[in-house]
């Protein structure tokens, strides 16, 4: 069984489709041992806990140096057996200790094809804001492994989304989110913890095809 650590600091819609995935079973061979966020208002811990999950905050705010909250987190992550990180929605940069112990072992989703509309200040609304503004016909999302690098690691899956010509950055955002990060963040998941994602020289390949309908 995989045990899995989804770092959260919004809403955690992503999360909730792991959740769902899990119940119904659409995920096999993982389990989420840890429900972490840097914000302890976010409503994703409130998510977890209705679904009786170890949900706990681990902030920067509650450390005195940058080191200290980048050593509590790695030291939690690595006292519950954490086998694979799933950053779904936490704006939190992963420092390079948890990035160098976890390698090849955390996965982030972004809401662009990758590598359009990512790197340095492209999260949020900013994303879709800047996919409008360059008027692409298609969107989409990526999961992929995560490096020292921003949105820099090898691409897992992808899915692509129609952009409708009356979109506003929110009515993207939410498609985008409905059509491909909730169904391909459980699909990388679970493709992962059935072993069937290999990386080789920077290429990661999923088995049965990193197309995702
Ligand atoms: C999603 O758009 C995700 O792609 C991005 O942050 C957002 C998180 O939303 N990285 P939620 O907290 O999962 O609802």
């Amino acid at each position: 069984m995989l045990n899995v650590a989804v770092l959260v600091s919004g809403g955690g819609t992503n999360l909730q489709a792991i959740i769902d995935s899990i119940e119904s079973g659409r995920i096999t061979g993982a389990r989420i041992a840890a429900v972490i966020s840097n914000n302890k208002n976010a409503y994703a811990l409130t998510r977890a806990r209705k679904h009786n999950l170890t949900a706990v905050c681990i902030s920067p705010k509650d450390y005195e140096t940058r080191e200290q909250f980048n050593e509590a987190l790695l030291e939690y992550l690595v006292n519950a057996g954490i086998d694979l990180i799933v950053l779904a929605g936490y704006l939190v940069v992963v420092p390079k200790i948890i990035i160098e112990r976890f390698k090849n072992r955390i996965i982030n989703i972004h809401p662009s094809l990758i590598p359009s509309f990512c790197g340095t200040g492209y999260y949020g609304l900013k994303v879709h804001e800047a996919a409008l503004k360059r008027g692409v016909k298609v969107s989409g999302a990526t999961v992929h492994f995560v490096d020292e690098g921003t949105d820099t690691g090898p691409i897992l899956m992808q899915k692509a989304v129609e952009v409708l010509p009356d979109d506003t950055p929110e009515t993207l955002q939410r498609r985008i989110m409905e059509q491909a990060e909730w169904v391909l963040l459980p699909a990388a998941i679970d493709a992962i913890a059935n072993g069937r994602v290999t990386l080789k020289d920077n290429i990661a390949a999923v088995i049965n095809g990193g197309h995702v309908e």
